[in-house]
């Protein structure tokens, strides 16, 4: 595969960034701190989606220091409605590290950055670029989007092995630039021009006069990804149990998905609860989508008059509480406005 067209890529594209990239709180005062924060929020996540909480996050918690010793309910509030909640407890774990053993800074090399949790390749290097000014790439899905498009590579752009050779051939044309912008100049030609699903915008893209794609007219070909495997879909019981201005949660495992979380209680086609429930009614219907499985799920309601015997990790919680200091699955809010 000749990847050479890339060497065109740095110059037109940092001056496309220059004039065209978007003022974003992490760019305009790129600490490693807050840069690392940005990028965690960032995996999986819009930047319209990030913008509301960063600041806020930011705010509560400003230092490596003060993340490390956060209360576990705060982290989660802050965190509510963003999803992938591994992210917000690795981002402690990281920072509990950091004090250990980098005297309470974000360490500055990629092999450091990626020994902590919640760090992989692609992070550590926006983390390297970005905050750091190291000459290291960071590849993910948008730049492989762009990569294949400029050298009409129709390799499988979910393979580790040519996401490691893109990461080799776009590493020296960091070199004499300014690397924090090389990156962001690819993210934002990503999420901007060279755009996933659909035709992207080749009229106003700095790439358009060396890219193989848009010669050929070829553009929506690209990438070329093995397919993926389809969701699992679970028909669930999303259970509203109420005791007066309580209502009954339960605290999911610590391992596996939404991870010790506290939720409303729910049960899979053909499972129970630990306790009799009478005259449950239905109550709506709701679909969450997570990465490898949907919820299709059906509310239930009952109103609990007997006391019940509570088995570990569950809790009766006054409605004010759940409001106030509990961060609840986002999966469940069509549930939970209805408490
Ligand atoms: N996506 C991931 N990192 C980003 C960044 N630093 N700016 C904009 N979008 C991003």
């Amino acid at each position: 595969m000749d990847r050479s067209r890339l060497d065109q890529l740095p110059a037109p594209l940092l001056d496309w960034y220059e004039s065209q990239r978007r003022i974003l709180p992490w760019r305009e005062e790129p600490t490693p701190y807050r840069v690392w924060i940005s990028e965690i929020m960032l995996q999986q996540t819009r930047v319209e989606a990030v913008l509301p909480y960063y600041e806020r996050f930011l705010a509560a918690l400003p230092s490596v220091q003060t993340l490390a010793q956060a209360e576990e309910e705060l982290l989660l509030k802050l965190w509510e409605g963003l999803g992938y909640y591994s992210r917000v407890r690795n981002l402690q774990k990281a920072a509990r590290l950091m004090v250990e053993q980098h005297g309470a800074a974000v360490p500055g090399s990629y092999e450091e950055l990626l020994a902590l949790p919640g760090i992989g390749e692609y992070t550590a290097g926006a983390i390297c670029s970005i905050a750091f000014a190291l000459p290291e790439p960071a590849v993910d899905g948008n730049v492989l989007r762009i990569c294949s498009r400029i050298c009409g590579d129709s390799s499988n752009m979910a393979s580790a092995a040519v996401k490691k050779q893109y990461r080799e051939a776009l590493r020296p044309l960091y070199q004499g630039v300014k690397a924090g912008d090389l990156t962001q100049a690819l993210m934002e030609l990503g999420a901007t021009v060279c755009l996933p699903n659909g035709a992207p915008l080749c009229h106003c893209c700095p790439a358009a006069p060396f890219c193989l794609a848009h010669q050929l007219g070829q553009e929506l070909d690209y990438p070329v990804k093995a397919p993926k495997k389809p969701r699992k879909v679970e028909q669930r019981s999303v259970w509203l149990l109420r005791k007066g201005e309580e209502v009954l949660l339960h605290r999911r495992p610590d391992k596996g998905l939404l991870a010790g979380l506290w939720e409303l209680p729910n049960t899979l086609a053909g499972e129970t609860l630990p306790f009799p429930v009478e005259n449950p009614k239905d109550c709506g219907k709701a679909k969450h989508i997570f990465s490898h499985i949907e919820w299709h799920m059906q509310g239930k309601t009952a109103e609990i008059s007997r006391e019940i015997p509570l088995p570990e990790d569950w809790r009766w919680v006054p409605l004010s509480e759940l409001r106030e200091s509990i961060a609840l699955p986002s999966a469940f809010s069509a549930f939970a406005e209805k408490l």
